[in-house]
């Protein structure tokens, strides 16, 4: 047969491939809901790529697992068109100053007074045609700078992930601009698949709440535990430990790391806390970020980042629900391959593989140079 039909053959093993894939038990992972952790692309694969620009969302959806997230945090333009870029000002992740060097202005956050080019001030033709993205952190390559101009929540969603995830940072501040975010959100068309809405606002994720019908989950973004929340006046920290009050308007949180893994003075790892265990039993999911490859958080992972990852996903006691990162084929490589894995580690001799490095570390430095073999 494998003579006259050689084809045959083949699908015949490949469809035992398939088969034995099918059979392979599921490992059990400690989140809420059984399931893998997500991986939250944070703009996108925003470590190598300008963030949330059609670059980083596209190649953190060819580079990392099939269901990751696609982060974005949303800005609106003066004639409400949605877009995605962190923080409340432009001038420090696009060429806008270059391109309008007169439209700056001064607004009120709070009490604070904000200095920069804002959305609200520029329509969204103005953004998409004049405005191009560049790399935010200095230390990662601008060769993707000024090539592309700002994306719009729209053409995100014309990639077609499999889920999305809107961050709301500054609802108040578009409400003083006759922009509401609730409204942009709710009026969206029913097919994006919009999984989460996060903020860091009390407030909008309870007015908003009631409206979703179900069509995301809410999640309470805690920024750091000696952050004033505005709405109900109270440290992060201190909201926190009344999970149960949480529950009441969102189905999880996203928490910066040292919630769940602090860290001492000399960035050693302390034990860890119980916030996800306690979580987890009132239903509530725990998302953790933001992570990067390039910045050192604990001496522990010994600048292995997937060592990071696993530290919060492959723990005896819990796994967290989500990775908000900046490298999310990094992340998804922890997921997918290293997690639960602690069995195949070492070759069949019980030895670790040898690892040989081509000319040194030659894709971070030029090859043969002592950086490289340092
Ligand atoms: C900015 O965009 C507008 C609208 O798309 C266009 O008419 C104008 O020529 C652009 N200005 C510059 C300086 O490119
Ligand atoms: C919060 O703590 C950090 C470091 O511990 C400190 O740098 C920062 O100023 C504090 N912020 C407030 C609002 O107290
Ligand atoms: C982190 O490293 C320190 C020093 O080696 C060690 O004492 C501590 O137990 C480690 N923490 C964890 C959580 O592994």
């Amino acid at each position: 047969m494998g003579g006259r039909y050689p084809h045959m053959l083949l699908i015949l093993i490949l469809l035992h491939g398939a088969n034995a894939a099918i059979d392979a038990p599921v490992e059990k992972w400690q989140t809420l809901d059984g399931r893998p952790p997500l991986v939250i692309a944070r703009g996108g694969f925003s470590g190598l790529f300008p963030e949330s620009s059609k670059f980083a969302y596209e190649f953190a959806m060819t580079a990392s697992l099939p269901g990751v997230v696609l982060e974005c945090d949303l800005q609106l333009s003066s004639d409400g068109v949605g877009f995605c870029r962190s923080g409340l000002t432009l001038d420090k992740s696009t060429l806008i100053a270059e391109m309008y060097p007169k439209k700056d202005k001064t607004y009120k956050l709070g009490l604070e007074d904000i200095h920069g080019w804002f959305a609200v001030d520029f329509t969204s033709d103005e953004l998409i045609n004049n405005v191009t993205v560049i790399q935010t952190i200095f230390s990662r390559p601008s060769t993707f700078d000024a090539m592309m101009g700002m994306y719009t929540l729209d053409d995100m969603a014309g990639l077609h992930p499999q889920q999305i995830w809107v961050n709301v940072e500054f609802d108040g501040f578009y409400r003083d601009h006759n922009l509401d975010i609730e409204d942009y959100l709710l009026k969206l068309p029913k097919d994006y698949p919009i999984a989460y809405i996060s903020s860091p606002d009390i407030s909008f994720l309870k007015s908003i709440g009631g409206k979703l019908k179900g069509r995301a989950k809410l999640i309470f973004r805690c920024l750091a535990d000696n952050v004033t929340e505005t709405s109900v006046k109270k440290s992060y920290g201190e909201i926190l430990k009344d999970l149960k009050s949480i529950k009441a308007f969102a189905s999880g949180i996203m928490v910066p790391r040292n919630y769940v893994w602090p860290v001492n003075n000399n960035l050693y790892l302390l034990p860890p806390t119980s916030l996800v265990k306690d979580a987890h039993a009132l239903g509530l999911e725990v998302h953790v970020g933001s992570f990067a490859n390039d910045i050192l958080t604990s001496y522990n992972y010994s600048y292995d980042p997937a060592a990071e990852y696993l530290q919060f996903i492959n723990n005896p006691d819990f796994t967290v629900d989500g990775l908000m990162t900046d490298f999310p084929p990094t992340a998804s490589g922890a997921v997918a391959c290293l997690a639960h894995n602690e069995a195949n580690a070492l070759a069949s001799n019980g030895e670790r593989p040898l690892i040989i490095t081509h000319n040194g570390a030659s894709g971070v430095y030029a090859g043969c140079t002592d950086l490289a073999y340092q």
